[in-house]
């Protein structure tokens, strides 16, 4: 296995983010006509229905419906986790959609990290060790040198330092969804999603995750795919694609806002009937 990935480009040396409002011109993600059949007995699922759309480097976006519109859907065929009926999915150019199974999990590891609503944290490891995590994956050790100052980083983005001792069973249900929040871009993923990741969390605890999510964005030029329900979350977006019946029913460009009061979003959605 490779480690090229996980350990460059390292951020003491690498540049300064591009200026989120300035993100390079090529797309870092692009679907085009992504259609996505589930075929049950006796039935055809249509779950996403000719989706084109292209991400900069650095956006942050968010795919915003009702349940049942197709965004989980939408958002594993983004990020390779599932393979779409037709169209295709370009990571950095490279077609995902196209890759063998063994060469998408490779992608999908070095190039991507995932946030769901369950925060999937291992039990019988403590904060470094989740952290650290798709280091030991990769045949790596976390404990030391460059790497875990990697951990460490990423613990102090998501305002963890301190409890680094503690198992998840020791953290409140908002600092395990922090902990999974660090170990997704422990490695400086390319692109990070997230699906529903405040889902499980009350208001207040769900406002840190969004914060923990956007400093990644402003610190690091992070670029993140956000699927949410919910236009508070939403709000944090640059841009919001709404989803509808497996399409994208509109395109809300909110522009990069330090302030991320979801009054404007919900007036354009009143105004555009969504
Ligand atoms: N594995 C599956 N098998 C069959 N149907 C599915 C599967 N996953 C999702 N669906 C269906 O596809 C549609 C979109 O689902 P989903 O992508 O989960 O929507 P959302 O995330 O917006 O709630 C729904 O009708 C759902 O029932
Ligand atoms: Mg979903």
């Amino acid at each position: 296995m490779t480690i090229d990935s996980p350990i460059a480009p390292d951020s003491s040396t690498a540049p300064a983010p591009a200026a989120p409002s300035a993100p390079a011109d090529a797309p870092i993600l692009e679907a085009r006509a992504l259609t996505k059949q589930y075929r049950m007995p006796g039935e055809i699922v249509d779950a996403v229905r000719g989706v084109s759309l292209a991400v900069l480097p650095g956006e942050f976006v968010a795919l915003m419906g009702p349940s049942g519109s197709g965004k989980s859907t939408l958002l594993q065929l983004l990020g390779g986790l599932d393979r779409p009926t037709a169209g295709d999915v370009f990571l950095e150019g490279e077609a995902i959609s196209r890759l063998s199974d063994d060469q998408a999990t490779r992608l999908r590891r070095e190039r991507t990290g995932f946030v769901f609503q369950s925060f999937n944290l291992v039990p019988l490891l403590n904060v470094v060790e989740n952290v650290g995590l798709p280091f030991t994956i990769a045949g790596l050790d976390p404990r030391h040198g460059e790497l875990a100052g990697r951990v460490r980083d990423a613990i102090e983005l998501v305002d963890l330092t301190g409890k680094e001792r503690h198992r998840p069973d020791q953290l409140s249900a908002g600092e395990q969804q922090r902990v999974a929040v660090a170990r997704a871009i422990v490695t400086r993923p390319a692109l990070l999603f997230a699906d529903e990741p405040t889902g499980n969390l009350d208001f207040t605890t769900g406002i840190d995750i969004l914060e923990a999510l956007w400093r990644t964005c402003v610190d690091r030029g992070q670029t993140i795919v956000l699927v949410t329900h919910d236009a508070k979350a939403a709000a944090y977006a640059d841009r919001v694609f709404v989803v509808g019946d497996g399409r994208i029913r509109d395109e809300i460009v909110l522009g990069r806002r330090e302030d991320h009061a979801a009054g404007p979003l919900i007036a354009r959605l009143a105004q555009l009937g969504l």
